[in-house]
């Protein structure tokens, strides 16, 4: 489940501007609203051509190092995974042993007048954020609660910004409540503003118990109530509730009903891992910060297979490793970190667990505080048993261990990830804006992550160096991403590698044509060097591997 934590220190990550990276990546073809056209669709997102890489890198990275060439384990032994790819709708009763038909459900409230929705536990958060409440706290701290300093903020300012709150539409009943509520408190005045807004959202406070106004417009909330965050659909022709299906909203549940059938067929013994990527939906009730809480994201998801008695050093094992995971791929540094869960925060299935923990990125929208990359959690045997029992089975399912001569459910430890955070927190973590360059702005990613690898150009396009270019290109091109680009100045083509964060441009010039040497330009340190043609492909497979 997601958090976005508070971390007191900051660094430069907070100085990036979210703006800015929406644009460039607007712009230069890493992302897109989706049905842009159409004016886009709250909370889905489309890759472009640049963003297509990334986001394909970061899933092939993940691939390779944990299904095609895992490590070892903390016993020393080699690592054993396999992979997965199970359909996005199952059989619902899939969800009701989940768990996730009862409890997949955010608790929301809806506005009476705007019918905007609103999550419980941000509604504070999105309150204080709100231009009327900030609007209504500078006329508050600088003048105080006057109520004709109330009665001219709400005929003016207020009417604009938040058109169903009380005060607005009935300032003295409502400052009537409010002068009762504050009379003589010696309170802080942090918590006489706190009581302050709460008077302010309705005049009919006592009556009806309503106490939180609408962040978006001020009006009533209802009282929360559960909302299950599941796409709901409806399989073949017939629509009633015997065809109910349910898009996944995590790829874990058929990694779990899958269980059974990788064992009898793959020659896997616990301990071992099942590796799943693919598309889980969510119907968020407030997707926000670009792509970090969609309705449609992408998963990469292992649930790791352990005998009962070794979840904490698989637990410890699995925290470890996918942190330095995150780090290999270029989030090193202060604005990633690990942040075990407190007891309240655990998941329904990792309440008796050996421990739940996030790892974290410092994204702009969250600075200084950090959001969540991926959990790794300590499952139990909760998965596997509830299927196990709501297929009718029961204990009939429990694995056999030949070495150990016994039967039980194996624990799991499941690393989960969301690729489409992965590739946001590269794109946050690559932004690096650069006043000597034209562009302003270069994007710093990992050479293997990069969209593309290198860039050639040929200085002009005549005297042969179009054909050395494209020969060169053809060449490259066979085992890395790499593009030609033979229009416009020299600087223009430089720039725009950068914003696309292209380690290596080669350049062939009037120099080539004598010697055979391109110039290589180092996109982070816009170094120059020669380099024989000969040498290139050589120098890029050192420099990125392949
Ligand atoms: N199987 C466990 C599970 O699904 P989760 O914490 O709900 O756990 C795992 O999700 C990861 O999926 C998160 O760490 C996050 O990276 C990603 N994720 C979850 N909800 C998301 C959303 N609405 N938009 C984008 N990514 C999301």
């Amino acid at each position: 489940m997601t958090s976005e934590s508070a971390n007191p220190s900051s660094t430069p990550a907070a100085t990036r501007s979210m703006d800015d990276i929406v644009a460039l990546c607007r712009r230069r073809g890493f992302i897109w609203q989706s049905s842009e056209i159409y004016g886009g669709i709250n909370g889905f997102w489309d890759y472009g051509p640049l963003g297509t890489e990334l986001k394909r890198n970061l899933k092939e990275a993940w691939w390779h190092d944990i299904v095609r060439c895992p490590g070892r384990g903390p016993d020393g032994e080699l690592l054993s995974m396999v992979g997965l790819d199970s359909t996005i709708i199952h059989h619902p009763k899939v969800w009701d042993a989940s768990g996730h038909l009862a409890g997949f459900a955010d608790l929301i409230c809806m506005c009476k007048h705007c019918k905007k929705m609103t999550r419980a536990d941000q509604w504070l958060a999105m309150t204080q954020l709100s231009d009327w409440f900030q609007s209504l706290m500078d006329v508050v701290q600088t003048r105080g609660f006057a109520p004709a300093t109330l009665m001219e903020w709400a005929s003016r300012k207020g009417k604009a910004l938040a058109p169903n709150l009380a005060l607005v539409r009935n300032p003295s009943v409502t400052l009537s409540w409010l002068r009762d509520a504050i009379a003589g408190s010696d309170r802080p005045i942090e918590m006489q503003l706190s009581e302050a807004v709460r008077y302010l959202a309705t005049e009919q406070l006592a009556a009806t118990g309503l106490l939180y106004p609408c962040p978006h417009c001020g009006g009533e909330l209802t009282e929360p109530k559960p909302f299950n965050l599941m796409f709901q659909t409806y399989v073949g022709a017939v629509q009633d509730d015997e065809n109910v299906a349910y898009l996944r909203p995590e790829t874990a549940q058929g990694i779990f009903c899958n269980f059974w059938n990788v064992v009898d067929t793959s020659r896997v013994k616990v301990p071992f891992g099942i590796a799943q990527q693919g598309k889980a939906f969510r119907n968020e009730v407030t997707p926000r910060n670009f792509t970090f809480r969609s309705r449609e994201f992408e998963q990469m998801e292992i649930e790791f297979f352990i005998r009962p008695d070794q979840a904490n050093e698989w637990y410890r094992f699995w925290r470890d490793s996918r942190y330095a995971w995150w780090k290999s791929i270029g989030l090193a540094g202060d604005n990633l970190q690990l942040r075990q869960h407190e007891k309240e925060e655990l998941a329904h299935y990792a309440k008796e667990g050996a421990g739940v923990c996030d790892i974290e990125y410092r994204f702009p929208f969250t600075a200084p505080g950090f959001g969540e990359l991926e959990g790794v959690a300590h499952r139990a045997d909760f998965d596997l048993k509830a299927h196990a029992n709501a297929c009718g089975k029961g204990d009939k399912m429990r694995y056999f261990d030949q070495e150990r001569n016994e039967r039980y459910f194996p624990h799991v430890i499941e690393p989960s990830a969301g690729a489409d955070r992965g590739t946001l927190a590269l794109l946050c973590e690559a932004y690096t804006p650069d006043g000597a360059r034209p562009s302003g702005v270069f994007m710093k990613f990992h050479p293997r992550l990069a969209p593309i690898k290198a860039a050639i150009f040929p200085l002009v396009n005549k005297d042969g160096m179009p054909e050395i270019a494209e020969k060169l290109y053809m060449q490259l091109r066979e085992k890395w991403a790499v593009q030609i680009d033979v229009k416009q100045t020299i600087g223009k083509r430089y720039a725009r590698m950068d914003e696309a964060g292209t380690p290596y441009c080669f350049t062939i010039d009037s120099d080539t044509l004598q010697n055979q040497t391109v110039t290589v330009r180092h996109r982070d340190t816009l170094q120059q060097e020669r380099l024989h043609l000969d040498r290139v492909a050589a120098f890029l497979a050192e420099k990125i591997g392949g």
